[in-house]
């Protein structure tokens, strides 16, 4: 597998702290900062946009290379995936993380007005656009659905096409704190043995208690809200985590 990543969500970080949030989490030797983005359209809770990405990017130092630490992970739980892309780049995100399941159900922000209603997008127009707009792109499925819908993507002709990151939720989008689903496993394994370079990304339930399993799947990129910041001690989480992917 590519190197373990982690990469702590600051969802449940203190709100009215999130710059210091985050220049903590590099401290405490994190490699990426989770940023879940909420619209209340595609889950059911609201979260941040643009401008709050904007404020917190100067509270971390840019990434040296493609996927080096500081890397601004944001986790675009939105309906409309097309339409935020170019806001996010100036505001300072690195890679952008689209839903599958909004992708297949929203339409082309990119074709004229009178044909906007009729055409739908393709996740693949998608990640073409994050990328001609100076983005890594990641794709993410929900638990209902199946991985087999990835591997069309992730065969593309066009490398423009294919993502840099898949993400497999392992709880139900939408809140921090929630039940780890091991059910969700079968996917990055599925995943792993096809892709031995691919960015595996799990997010959802994870902690010192399940990050074994999700390991052991396959995955190399690891989301921990609440595990890390309930903790007293998250940078010891941040390294527990990292060494059960690396055993
Ligand atoms: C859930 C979010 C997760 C969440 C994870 O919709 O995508 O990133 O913050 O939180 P924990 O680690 O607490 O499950
Ligand atoms: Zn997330």
């Amino acid at each position: 597998s590519p190197p373990a990543i982690i990469a702590p969500s600051i969802l449940s970080a203190d709100f009215a702290a999130l710059g210091a949030a985050c220049s903590d989490l590099m401290k405490y030797n994190a490699h990426w900062i989770h940023i879940d983005v909420m619209d209340g359209h595609f889950v059911p809770n609201i979260t941040f946009g643009a401008p709050v990405v904007t404020k917190i990017r100067s509270y971390v130092e840019r990434p040296s290379q493609k996927g080096g630490k500081g890397t601004f992970d944001c986790h675009m739980m939105i309906a409309e995936p097309m339409k935020w892309v170019k806001d996010f780049k100036d505001a300072g995100c690195d890679l952008y993380c689209f839903h599958y399941e909004a992708a297949i159900s929203s339409v082309a922000a990119r074709e004229p007005a009178d044909t906007k209603t009729t055409r739908k997008t393709s996740p693949k127009e998608v990640i073409r656009y994050i990328h001609e707009c100076g983005l890594q792109a990641g794709i993410a499925i929900k638990p209902e659905t199946p991985v087999d819908v990835l591997w069309e993507i992730l065969e593309s002709e066009d490398e423009s096409e294919r993502p840099d990151m898949v993400l497999v939720m392992t709880v139900h989008p939408g809140f921090g704190g929630q039940k780890f689903m091991a059910s969700e496993l079968p996917k990055v394994k599925a995943l792993r043995e096809k892709y031995p370079d691919l960015n595996i990304e799990v997010d959802g339930g994870l902690s010192e208690g399940t990050i074994d399993q999700a390991a052991d799947a396959g995955a190399n990129v690891i989301v921990a809200g609440s595990a890390v910041f309930g903790a007293k001690d998250p940078a010891e989480v941040i390294s527990k985590l990292r060494e059960a992917v690396e055993k």
